[in-house]
């Protein structure tokens, strides 16, 4: 943002994730508008943004702890409607949350929910959020989600839930102390799909972003412990909808994939290559959802360049993938696309390299490129 030839006042980013670009905005003086898809990141956002007065959210915190060591449930509540796997005894002898532990995460939740502010709310559930794995039975990294190893012949004290929670909590209060003077202390956080919520209502200077990429990360899966424990899933259709909601950057889910848009030599050749090689993919699916990102990602792009001003800057940053032999070339593709939708390419440099998949030999071979197209 501060290397922007032009001015900024105003700056996009549609894919928040962890809201890195919007706070990044708030201390440079830029006022950001961000959108996000996923309720718990989007949650998470605003709980970065949002303004508090810390002496406040010491006395909730306060009142969060004493509330929970009076609870007396001996039984988890709450959690009725999440998949049986959540809480012991689970399903096929497997559990995510030892029962002790999962009573103790209701009695949190329930007496987060009896605070009257809702920023000091969002906060603190957020907050909660961030300890889930750490006291689960399960590990998340870039792969998904697996369980720990000799995960069963590890006992869990319940009593780490609150300790966990106000570590997390204290440590949260003195950095907002800390950052509480931030340059521009407005947001605009949009929740949904940014291809139905980028409209030309507002004009941008400048959008820093980074998508998803087709490399088969399901960013709802990714997160389900947090969806389902804090209670953004109450259903299995809650949470398909939420997967179909996402750029088509997975097969995991059975879904319609938009057709592959036109505009892209790279793209053209790179997807009959992959229908080539469809009996040697891990899923058959995959040129479909490949050209199926693509047409959203032009959608994305399209929809974009009406948002910002004349001469406004995209910067975005992507990924390569590999499947098979085909090597999918995301930022070329993306330049080439963007060109035909007369956008002007300003810069495209190779900005890390990533490591492929085990399958792959996990070689640190892909690129991630940075894009930088001028309206
Ligand atoms: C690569 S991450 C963004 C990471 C972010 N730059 C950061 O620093 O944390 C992509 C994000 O896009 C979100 N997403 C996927 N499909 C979306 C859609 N259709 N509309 C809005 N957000 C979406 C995902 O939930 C995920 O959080």
């Amino acid at each position: 943002v501060n290397e922007s030839p032009i001015p900024v006042s105003r700056c996009l980013d549609p894919f928040a994730g962890s809201g890195t670009t919007a706070l990044a905005c708030q201390f440079l003086g830029v006022r950001p508008t961000t959108i996000e898809l996923n309720p718990y990141l989007a949650d998470l956002v605003e709980a970065k943004l949002a303004c508090y007065d810390s002496d406040a959210l010491a006395d909730s915190l306060g009142k969060v702890v004493k509330a929970l060591h009076r609870s007396t449930r001996s039984t988890p509540f709450l959690f009725r409607d999440a998949p049986p796997t959540l809480i012991e005894p689970g399903h096929n002898g497997r559990w995510i949350f030892d029962r002790a532990v999962a009573t103790r995460i209701s009695a949190l939740l329930d007496a987060i929910g009896r605070l009257t502010n809702v920023d000091h709310v969002r906060l603190f559930r957020v907050l909660l959020g961030g300890i889930l794995i750490d006291i689960s039975n399960v590990v998340v990294s870039g792969k998904g989600r697996r369980y720990r190893r000799r995960w069963s012949e590890r006992e869990l004290d319940p009593r780490v839930v609150e300790q966990r929670f106000s570590e997390a909590a204290q440590r949260a209060i003195a950095e907002i102390h800390r950052y509480s003077k931030r340059a521009c202390t407005e947001y605009d956080l949009l929740r949904g799909d940014c291809r139905e919520l980028l409209t030309r209502r507002m004009t941008y200077d400048l959008a820093v972003f980074s998508p998803p990429y087709p490399n088969s990360f399901d960013y709802t899966d990714v997160y389900n412990v947090e969806l389902w424990t804090l209670g953004y899933l109450s259903s299995r259709t809650d949470n398909t909808t939420l997967r179909t909601a996402t750029l088509c950057s997975h097969v995991q889910i059975a879904r319609q994939f938009p057709s592959p848009p036109v505009g892209s030599v790279t793209l053209d050749r790179m997807l009959a290559r992959l229908v080539r090689q469809r009996p040697f993919l891990w899923d058959h699916r995959i040129p479909e959802m490949v050209g199926g990102y693509f047409a959203d990602m032009a959608l994305v792009l399209k929809r974009v360049r009406e948002a910002l001003a004349n001469q406004g800057l995209a910067w975005i940053v992507v990924g390569d993938s590999r499947y098979s032999t085909v090597r999918v070339r995301t930022g070329r593709i993306l330049a080439e696309l963007a060109q035909s939708d007369s956008w002007t390419l300003r810069a495209m440099e190779p900005c890390r390299s990533m490591r492929a998949s085990a399958q792959q030999g996990g070689r640190r071979e892909l690129s991630e490129t940075l894009l930088v197209l001028q309206r």
